[in-house]
């Protein structure tokens, strides 16, 4: 299949022409999928604010190209407006570039400048509030006076309101507890299940892009050293944590049951697969699977009953507290 967008050979340097010329991106050929999901990891300072800038032509690339459906995005002035628009952005912390006088004006804004008519903006602002959760109420109120959570929320909707075929989010949990993180990736998930559209995730917890991604894209030191599936780029346990990004704590687990001699799969990265996996392996039975180098052995499996002990989605959902959030 075609790239929705991608980078050729994309060089960023900052200060290029000064003594503090510092090159953030080298040579990155990076590409997404129409409809994919992708996350975009790597530690503090590798360079993913700056790939995902170019992809909507906020920052210029040094050398190489941006494109989108095959053509740069540069080509014209009319072509990157028209790109900016086919390719949400979502700042880190973007609650803080809310600035007009209603949450409805705020979501507003990207729609209008659009072109598009009042109905249409209308329509637009209560289908992205409604897909955020945001009552209705809500829309008449100063965005300052939302939680730290639904200021959030009115971000992403001013975002999802020009309906981009990318939505491009940098950190969009940062600074959330388990509970407000969730309902901001339920909402992703929707938006990339319902319209199709290609989502680009920046995130710094494995766990996230583990649950979330189709597929992952490492970035280390202005480079893309490898990108797969969740299972293949967790195979890259060394490399990762010289990275400084390390793997999924249940990646970790497992990995030390097999050094343990239990024999269970190496590609687990979330809880619910490490539930499979436990339940496989005790189906097998001890002996097989050398499941009581673990612990003691007081029954057989097959009179066991096995309770688990993780929440559907994640370890670190127990905790959650829907008011704690906002
Ligand atoms: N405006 C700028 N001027 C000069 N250097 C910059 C600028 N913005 C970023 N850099 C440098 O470019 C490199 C890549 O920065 P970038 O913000 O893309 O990293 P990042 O992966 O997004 O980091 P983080 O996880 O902290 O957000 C870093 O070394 C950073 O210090
Ligand atoms: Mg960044």
């Amino acid at each position: 299949m075609d790239a929705i967008i991608e980078t050729k050979e994309l060089t960023h340097l900052y200060s290029a022409g000064t003594p503090f010329a510092h090159t953030a991106l080298q040579g990155v050929d990076f590409s997404a999928q129409p409809g994919e999901y992708l996350a975009i990891i790597g530690r503090t300072g590798s360079g993913k604010s700056t790939l995902i800038q170019h992809l909507n032509g906020l920052l210029k690339p040094t050398s190489g190209q941006v494109l989108f459906e095959g053509t740069d995005i540069f080509e014209s002035k009319e072509r990157t407006r028209q790109v900016r628009c086919q390719v949400g952005l979502v700042f880190q912390y973007p609650e803080y570039q809310l600035f007009e006088e209603t949450v409805y004006q705020d979501i507003a804004f990207g729609p209008k400048n659009m072109g598009l008519d009042p109905d249409e903006v209308d329509r637009r602002v209560r289908q992205s509030a409604r897909f955020v959760g945001l009552e209705a109420g809500v829309l008449e109120k100063s965005p300052f006076d939302l939680s730290g959570g639904q200021k959030r929320r009115v971000a992403i909707a001013g975002v999802i309101a020009m309906e981009p075929r990318v939505l491009v989010l940098d950190e969009p949990t940062a600074g959330l507890d388990p509970s407000g993180s969730a309902r901001i990736l339920d909402n992703i998930r929707t938006y990339h299940e319902e319209k199709n559209a290609c989502v680009i995730l920046v995130s710094h917890s494995m766990e996230e892009v583990a649950r979330e991604a189709q597929r992952l894209v490492v970035i280390h030191r202005g480079t893309i050293p490898f990108s797969g599936p969740p299972s293949e780029v967790f195979s890259h346990g060394e490399e990762l944590e010289t990275m400084g990004l390390g793997v999924p704590a249940m990646t970790r687990v497992f990995a030390r049951l097999r050094a343990l001699g239990v024999d269970v799969p190496a590609s687990v990265y979330t809880v619910p697969q490490a539930r499979e996996a436990v339940l496989a392996a005790l189906h097998r039975g001890p002996r097989k699977t050398g499941l009581w180098l673990c612990g003691e052995r007081k029954k057989e499996p097959a009179d066991m009953e096995f309770s688990a002990p993780f929440a559907e989605n994640g370890m670190e959902q127990a905790s959650s507290d829907e008011k704690g959030a906002e």
